[in-house]
């Protein structure tokens, strides 16, 4: 039995292609990839959206958090993820910083994800205190997707990376996230780590999509770190599901090479180049190249 995706259309995912997604209550898959060999298995996979996460932040480059990452770090991202990808919305998460100190510095930046990364949108943190980015971003010709709930790059205001909306008061709160983004042009929101009845609330309000991480089946789409999915990372979220141990492949995989090489069993015949048997023997014959006693 194949584990290969239906064949989807060939055209590219759209931001309003999401939203028409959602009206025919078709899912929506997305996940995260950093480099242009992942985007091209998750392409290969059947994917809708591919998310240049600031996750890469912890995933690749070894931070604590997603704070310490550029704009650097996610342009050299997002452009290998764009040269690899066909089918696939490809989304750029705007870095801690990028947005929140002026709106000429977010639409600089936004603009760079476009023009230098490739990206066809970018996502940001943050609901009522960022819908006036959103919404100039929006006008600017820059697609937008909100981020609410538990957004990582506020960990130090949460104390931790923790379930957010559980109160009726915290709970409003995050709708009223959800309507300033939509009412400013935000194309979909990720609700990340919010209670199931909470996110299905949100989802049945809004026209536009939302995109579930840690917030149950009533959300139009799922998101998921690759990391996590793969086994790569060092430990699985509650919210993620292992479909692979490909870790643990690869590290098995390269102890072969290891004792292989050490063995001398590896380069084996099928690795090697020769040289035709008269070129070795004119070699030999000109060896030493040096003048004797010179
Ligand atoms: O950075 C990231 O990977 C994300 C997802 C968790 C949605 O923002």
């Amino acid at each position: 039995m194949s584990t290969l995706p239906a064949e989807r259309p060939r055209a590219r995912v759209t931001t309003t292609g999401l939203v028409a997604m959602k009206a025919a209550g078709d899912p929506i898959v997305m996940i995260t990839a950093y480099d242009a060999s992942a985007a091209r298995l998750v392409e290969a996979a059947g994917v809708d959206v591919i998310l240049i996460g600031d996750s890469l932040g912890m995933t690749v480059l070894g931070h604590g958090s997603t704070l310490p990452v550029t704009m650097d770090d996610m342009l050299a991202a997002t452009a290998a993820v764009a040269r690899a990808s066909e089918r696939a919305l490809v989304v750029a998460d705007m870095p801690f910083m990028s947005y929140q100190v002026s709106i000429e510095e977010a639409l600089r930046n936004a603009g760079r994800l476009l023009a230098e990364g490739g990206a066809q949108a970018v996502k940001l943190e943050g609901g009522v205190v960022v819908a006036e980015t959103v919404a100039l971003l929006t006008d600017a010709g820059i697609p937008v997707m909100g981020h609410v709930g538990l957004t990582p790059q506020s960990v130090n205001i949460f104390g931790g990376y923790k379930l957010q909306g559980r109160d009726t008061d915290s709970a409003i709160g995050l709708v009223e996230d959800c309507l300033a983004l939509e009412a400013a042009g935000a194309f979909a929101i990720v609700l990340e780590l919010v209670p199931a009845e909470l996110a299905e609330l949100i989802s049945e309000e809004l026209t536009i999509p939302t995109i579930g991480i840690g917030a149950g089946a009533g959300c139009d789409g799922q998101v998921q770190v690759y990391h996590d999915l793969l086994g790569l990372g060092t430990f699985t979220p509650k919210h993620a599901k292992r479909y692979a141990e490909v870790g643990q492949a690869i590290t098995a995989a390269v102890a072969e090479y290891v004792s292989d090489t050490r063995a001398g069993e590896f380069p084996g015949e099928a690795q090697v180049s020769h040289l035709d048997p008269e070129v070795v023997a004119a070699l030999e014959a000109a060896l030493p190249l040096t003048d004797e006693g010179a």
